[in-house]
């Protein structure tokens, strides 16, 4: 195994990405950020250095699992403190296994400001695949919005609050096109500008190609096809999948997949790869890559109009792509068949002292000034409630998820789950109406430090007699986000199996920064003592060793 080394530095330029010029952080000069790309096994090491003069930063590696180093997940208020601006911090950590992840800020909503980029990791040396291609491809997919990242913070969380809109554009690999005909009077806006040229995905006529595709979107769920051909979903997550194979497929913040595509159509001419918005009335136009045929000129455009998409509302189709996936044959490891615990988590939006907030058994997180993992380990017992989370919400047997509730107040909560070390947790996910009537959506979920069983989905309200009797426990697939569909359940089993504390949250940006978050905790007294370059903010203010500047 082999130790990758970088050396990022992380600041805000001015960028157009979708033609429209605005600041967005920026890794080296770029975003997205660098890909890394690296061996299951190998070491990445990455020093980062926060050169965004105003602002602190973390950055979490979403879907590595972190094994023996929890401090080094990225997110701040639970793993570590945040960098402020000058300094430097070493992350550092062990690609557990081959698969397609992607990495992303996690201090308020830095993600939406720019700062992503992809991680793709191979198959050790001589280990075979269960499918056979002949070359990779990625793009990371992500909606952009032209205010910035503080004007939606700020009208967030203010009393008169300011929704964030849809996005003004999707972008693939970075790159979108907003039509500067509409844009702002003072807006920078230039159609020319070569940032915002679709990205080309390069093929050869009759060749095989693995597909990777990341979602980091803040707020969409997408629908991706390519024009005219059929897509085998082989991966997701990092894990493998019984081949399965879609005209489109459905992706939400928080999830990769690998699709295997051929270019087995007429050579002649290139090909739309597009993405449109999905579970949210739809205002933001399709987003355009270009599947270029070589030696056809790359910037050509297909002949056809892009597809704009199935219907934004056809919930169905999209739960029965999610109940479709499952694990691949000969791969297939199976969840424990019985589990030592199951906790309930009702997804609302409610309203607390007149602010709009997201709870779970209404409960609105508030990241504690001490994050989770250091608190714990320092036994700083005032820096959150210690008083366990809810396991479940109040009224579960009369609860009417078809509507909004009667009393939509909830309270902001600091209190975190813990479990014990290697016992096993059944995690149901309810999804209900939101504060207007007629409205829920889909939340996808994602859980640090771990990957989890999926073991059913369901439409309607979680019945826990006789729904438990409908899980899959015998090839359920394996995944670190998954969807909670419209007025759904979706019921997960994961094994609390490695030491630290996780956050397990809803992945749509604005969402978890309005409190839809739970934090998880096993094993906390085996995680070694910690680096003090974690350390530093809350209650930890002294226990910082002085470094060198930069270092
Ligand atoms: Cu990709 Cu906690 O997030
Ligand atoms: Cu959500």
């Amino acid at each position: 195994a082999k130790t990758h080394h970088y050396k990022w530095a992380v600041r805000y330029e001015f960028k157009s990405p979708d033609c429209y010029e605005k600041l967005a952080i920026t890794i080296d000069g770029t975003t997205p950020g660098p890909t890394i790309m690296a061996r299951q096994g190998d070491t990445i090491v990455v020093e980062l250095k926060n050169e965004l003069q105003m602002e602190n930063v973390a950055v979490h590696w979403h879907g590595i699992r972190m094994f023996g180093t929890p401090w080094n997940d990225g997110t701040e208020g639970v793993t570590q403190c945040p960098i402020v601006p000058g300094d430097t911090f070493v992350y550092r950590f062990t690609l557990d296994k081959p698969g397609t992840f992607f990495y992303h800020g996690h201090y308020g909503m830095q993600r939406s400001a720019g700062l992503y980029g992809l991680i793709q990791v191979s198959v050790p040396n001589g280990v075979v695949e269960p499918f056979l291609y002949d070359e990779d491809r990625s793009i990371i997919l992500n909606d952009w919005w032209h205010n910035s990242t503080y004007e939606q913070a700020i009208g967030l969380s203010s009393l008169n609050f300011r929704w964030v809109n849809e996005p003004e554009s999707l972008l693939i690999q970075g790159r979108g096109r907003f039509n500067c005909s509409l844009a702002e009077f003072g807006g920078k806006c230039n159609q020319t500008n070569a940032e915002c040229s679709p990205h080309i995905i390069t093929v050869v006529p009759g060749k095989t190609y693995r597909l990777r595709i990341a979602s980091v979107t803040s707020l969409s769920a997408l629908n991706f096809e390519i024009e005219g051909h059929n897509m085998t979903i082989v991966e997701a997550d990092g894990n493998y999948v019984e081949p399965f194979v879609v005209k489109n497929l459905n992706i939400y913040s928080g999830e990769t997949y690998s699709v295997l595509v051929k270019a087995d159509q007429d050579p002649s001419r290139n090909y739309w790869a597009a993405i449109n918005v999905v579970s949210r009335k739809r205002t933001t136009p399709t987003g355009l890559a270009i599947f270029n045929y070589s030696p056809n000129p790359p910037l050509t455009p297909p002949p056809i109009a892009p597809s704009t998409g199935p219907p934004w509302n056809d919930t169905f189709s999209r739960f029965n792509q999610s109940l479709a996936i499952k694990a691949r044959k000969g791969y297939t490891v199976p969840p424990p068949q019985t589990s030592d615990k199951s906790i309930t988590l009702l997804n609302t939006q409610n309203k607390i002292d007149g602010y709009n907030r997201w709870a779970v058994n209404n409960v609105s997180l508030l990241l504690p000034a001490t994050p989770y993992l250091i608190a714990l380990k320092w036994n700083k017992t005032n820096a959150f409630n210690q008083s366990p989370a809810p396991e479940t919400y109040d009224d579960y047997q009369n609860y009417d998820i078809h509507n909004p509730a009667a009393n939509i107040n909830a309270t902001y909560g600091s209190s975190i789950y813990r479990f014990p070390f290697n016992s096993t947790v059944d995690v149901v996910l309810q999804n209900a109406n939101m504060m207007k009537p007629n409205n829920s959506e889909t939340h996808p979920w994602h859980l640090h430090g771990h990957d989890f069983w999926v073991l059913g989905y369901g439409l309607g309200k979680f019945d826990p007699v006789s729904d438990p009797m409908k899980y899959n426990l015998v090839d359920p697939i394996r995944k670190n986000t998954v969807p909670l569909h419209p007025y759904g359940w979706t019921a997960l089993r994961f094994r609390a199996d490695n030491p630290g504390a996780w956050a397990f949250h809803c992945h749509i940006e604005s969402h978890f920064f309005l409190g839809m978050g739970v934090v998880f905790e096993e094993g906390v007294e085996m995680v070694p003592r910690l680096p003090t370059s974690v350390l530093g903010c809350g209650d930890t203010k002294r226990l910082r060793m002085p470094v060198k500047s930069g270092g």
